[in-house]
């Protein structure tokens, strides 16, 4: 594979990653706060659920493509590592590449717990006590998971992006191990 091609998968990758990483953050510095604002309970379950069905589509939109594109390097970067011998860890590559991906799979999975179950979980919650406009302790331990394992997975999505800084790097990455 030409570094041309690469330098458009990496292009491509960074731009998902910026899509992945920015969301989260202006969500939960921009979007949660504004909507709290707002003050009628249902106005504002309706415009957050609104809100995350939007971003988790383009959020798994951004996953789709990082994969993809991530995926594809790895042959071409693999094959310059064994310049350095025949193991994947006799480059620093390797040791990166493989701790990124461990990262990614602890990632994926606290943003899957938070998008697709304690998230709904809390919409829900949130919902049957509008009425009477007061939180229930279900709610507010429901929330309080939503919003640790929203947190652990933006630190999450910040130590995988360090680690690809590093990989992409070949004047660290690519030294004997
Ligand atoms: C299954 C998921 C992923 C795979 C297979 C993957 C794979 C790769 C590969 C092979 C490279 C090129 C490294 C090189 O040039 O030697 C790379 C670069 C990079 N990746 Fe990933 N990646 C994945 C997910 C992510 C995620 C989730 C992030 C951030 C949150 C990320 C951030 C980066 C960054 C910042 C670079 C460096 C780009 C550069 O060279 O400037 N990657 N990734």
């Amino acid at each position: 594979m030409s570094e041309t091609v690469i330098s458009i998968l990496v292009m491509l990758h960074v731009i998902g990653v910026a899509i992945w990483l920015g969301g989260q953050i202006v969500t939960a510095a921009c979007v949660i706060p504004a909507l709290r604002a707002v003050g009628d309970r249902t106005l504002w379950l309706n415009a957050l659920e609104g809100f995350t069905k939007r971003f988790g589509r383009v959020g798994i939109a951004a996953m789709v493509v990082i994969v993809i594109t991530g995926g594809a390097m790895v042959d071409p970067r693999l094959d310059q590592a064994e310049n350095f011998g025949p193991d994947i860890y006799d480059a620093r590559w390797g040791y990166i590449f493989v701790i990124k991906m461990a990262l990614w799979a602890v990632m994926i999975a606290l943003i899957g717990l938070h998008q697709f179950v304690f998230g709904p979980r809390q919409l829900e919650l949130a919902r049957e006590s509008a009425a009477a406009d007061e939180d229930t302790p279900e709610l507010k331990r429901v929330r309080r998971l939503t919003i640790v394992l929203s947190i652990s997975g933006l630190l999450m999505t910040l130590l995988v992006a360090g680690a690809g800084a590093f990989l992409g790097n070949h004047n660290f990455s690519m030294w004997p191990a």
